[in-house]
């Protein structure tokens, strides 16, 4: 099993919000992907789906289709860091395409890739909530806002 008993214990302690029963325990599986994905590595394997699958009681294609269908889950290794730039309304007007356009030529990564060299994943994301302090990065799990591209190109090139 390459799901760490760690992790299972957690998901039978996070079943116990929902339902009783079968239907009520599979609610669990979208939270038990994403602390998966924190978890092991910033990605979702095939064996962790499979062991989900077995953990919910569901198949396997089960998981793999709500684990696909959702861009926050990744079913591919991430670079060593991860830029998620906002494309939504408020950061939109304010430069979130500028702010695309140069993290893509500064990492070299391509939206929802990951740069030749490994060191870059570049992803677009909805809006995180910081909508007055537009537009805004989440690099490496911390929020960076009102960011200008010299702002970026600092940040990008301390990760180098
Ligand atoms: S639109 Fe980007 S944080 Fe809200």
């Amino acid at each position: 099993m390459a799901l760490p008993e760690k992790l299972v214990d957690e998901f039978n302690a996070l079943v116990k919000n929902y339902p009783a029963g079968k239907e009520g325990k599979r609610s669990g599986l979208i939270p038990a992907l994403h602390r998966c994905q924190e978890e092991l590595g910033g990605w979702v394997t095939p064996e962790i789906m499979e062991d989900l699958a077995a953990f919910f009681d569901l198949e396997p294609a089960e998981v793999y289709g709500v684990a696909s269908f959702y861009p926050m889950f990744r079913l591919t290794p991430p670079g060593k860091h991860v830029i998620k730039v906002c494309h939504n309304i408020s950061c939109d007007l304010v430069g979130a395409r500028d702010v695309l356009a140069k993290a893509k030529e500064l990492t070299g990564a391509e939206v929802h890739g990951t740069s030749p060299d490994g060191k870059f994943t570049l992803e677009v994301v909805e809006c995180q909530g910081c909508c007055s302090t537009a537009p805004m990065i989440d690099l490496d799990n911390t929020f960076h806002e009102n960011l200008t591209l010299d702002e970026l190109e600092r940040l990008i090139g301390e990760c180098q």
